[in-house]
């Protein structure tokens, strides 16, 4: 893979409206069906904003010529496989593969509680997993990425071959990247323009890990379920409360530590729920979003009794620094 420097224009300008978007797609579109002519073109569709709008810009370009293949490592949030499958495989007639590894990565990770330890065989089986996927196909001769033009400032200017690392050298694929000069807003307005539905294009950042670094210490699949349908609820709450588009990132975190509590009058142990509500500019530092009490209540009278497992639910005021944004 060639390592051109790639420089965004200083005479680019910045895609604010549906306009500005839908003149950079008829561009993109027209540039994507020069560079690929009747080839194919893979994927890896992680259903975060730059792999979904790559993905429909392409669909737009050469349609069926794209195969996305979305790996569900077991670790994402609830509902997002699902919206996937509903808005590519159904809504977009897209050559969507889809991959359920949740078994695969959750085996790996039993007993693993080094959270460095736990990044690095979720990132490794995913490139296993999806370089297997990729071997099984035939005649693909571009790999797509959701590279955007931050990846490339914080790399000196250097293609970051980030999101799929470590491709078979014998694949010998040819990058397609075309929202490379973007920056994330820009991605947004695009995504909009392309018809992708706002929970996608307005989703808040996820680590590529996902709930991984959030159900704290060596994964269990019942503390991984109990965190899953927390960080549903919470999700749900702050829509419904209109926080949703307002704070920056909100999750639950659960640590592998149990507490005593009371439910049915009977002694029940269960993990506590730690919510987590941000806001920050770029990630570098955060300060805490002053949650309404009302909601807080809510929220925890909801989880602690619709959340098998859970009988505690505190809110983390610490901002960043000192405390960073994940738990891990
Ligand atoms: P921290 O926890 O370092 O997080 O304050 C800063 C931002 O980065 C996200 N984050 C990740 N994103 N892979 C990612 O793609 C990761 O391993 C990862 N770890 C943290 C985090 O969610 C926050 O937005």
């Amino acid at each position: 893979m060639s390592e051109n420097v790639i420089v965004r224009p200083e005479s680019m300008e910045r895609i604010t409206t549906k306009a500005l978007a839908d003149a950079f797609i008829e561009e993109q579109v027209a540039a994507i069906r020069a560079q690929v002519g009747d080839k194919k073109v893979l994927l890896a569709l992680s259903g975060g904003v730059d792999s979904s709008v790559v993905a429909a810009l392409l669909i737009k370009a050469i349609g069926k010529q794209l195969v996305c293949v979305h790996v569900n490592h077991g670790l994402m949030r609830k509902g997002e496989s699902e919206q996937v499958i509903e808005v590519f495989g159904k809504q977009l007639d897209a050559n969507l593969i889809y991959i359920d590894a949740t078994d695969r990565f959750l085996d790996k990770l039993v007993d693993v509680s080094d959270p460095e330890k736990k990044r690095k065989i979720i990132g490794n089986e995913f490139i296993e997993v999806f370089n297997e996927e990729a071997l099984k196909l035939e005649g693909i001769s571009f790999l797509a990425q959701g590279t955007i033009y931050p990846d490339i400032l914080e790399s000196d200017g250097v293609k970051a071959h980030h999101n799929v690392g470590g491709l078979p050298e014998d694949m010998k694929l040819e990058l397609c990247e075309p929202v490379a000069l973007l920056y994330k807003d820009e991605v947004r307005v695009v995504g909009s323009a392309l018809g992708l539905p706002d929970e996608m294009v307005y989703r808040q950042p996820f680590p590529g890990p996902g709930l991984g670094v959030r159900c704290l210490g060596a994964i269990t699949r019942d503390r991984l379920h109990a965190l899953r349908e927390a960080d549903a609820i919470l999700r749900e709450e702050f829509d419904k409360a209109g926080l949703a588009g307002k704070v920056w990132q909100y999750f639950i975190a659960v640590p592998d530590v149990k507490s005593v509590g009371v439910r049915d009058s009977k002694r029940y142990e269960g993990w506590p729920a730690i919510i987590r509500a941000v806001n920050t500019t770029d990630a570098m530092s955060a300060t805490i979003e002053e949650i309404p009490y009302a909601l807080l209540h809510k929220i925890t009278d909801r989880i602690t009794h619709e959340v098998e497992g859970i009988n505690r639910v505190l809110y983390d005021l610490t901002p960043k620094p000192i405390g960073t944004i994940e738990w891990e």
